[in-house]
């Protein structure tokens, strides 16, 4: 596949494929500049994503996520999205027709599970049981391999060797 901007990575994947860690590997040893979506809204939003959650709702949470995705057009360097950026069509297309190379990190469901209830934080997680979850996955998965230019396998790999894997594409 022809590689489209090997400056401007966008890393997508389920809650807890850690993009956000692998992104700030690869900016680190590329000296890139990263940027995390999630980080953004709350600095936007002046709350936590939880607390947003509580006051705007999931739909005012995505309205922002929208908007943040959309002002990222033009930067150059790394950006590590939410799980959840797949849900609206609009980002969708954004993300098909970005000059960046959009980078699936692909785990399984059972070390996702095992991973994000360890972190917690998730306001997701605490509606969803294991079912809802599941379903949320299988809904989401081929929205992410639709708009990645590569998928990129982590389970039982360190965030190191992800993005020592990632650099290696280009
Ligand atoms: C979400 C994933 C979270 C965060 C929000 C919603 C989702 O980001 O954006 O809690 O819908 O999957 P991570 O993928 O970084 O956990």
């Amino acid at each position: 596949m022809m590689i489209k901007e090997p400056e401007t990575l966008i890393l997508v994947g389920f809650m807890g494929a850690g993009k956000t860690t692998v992104g700030q590997e690869i900016a680190r040893q590329h000296h890139s500049q990263f940027v995390d979506i999630d980080s953004e809204i709350e600095r936007i939003a002046k709350q936590s994503i939880p607390e947003l959650f509580r006051s705007r709702g999931e739909a005012g949470f995505r309205q922002i996520e929208s908007e943040v995705l959309a002002s990222l057009q033009t930067f150059k360097g790394i950006v590590a999205t939410g799980g959840g950026v797949v849900e609206r069509m609009e980002n969708l297309e954004i993300l098909k027709q970005s000059a960046a190379t959009v980078i699936y990190l692909h785990g399984n469901l059972e070390s996702t599970i095992n991973r994000l209830l360890i972190e917690g934080q998730r306001p997701l997680l605490q509606e969803k049981s294991t079912a809802d979850f599941f379903n949320l996955w299988q809904l989401r998965d081929p929205k992410y391999k639709m708009i990645a230019n590569f998928t990129v396998e982590t389970v039982g790999k360190t965030p190191e060797r992800i993005a020592a894997e990632i650099i290696a594409l280009f």
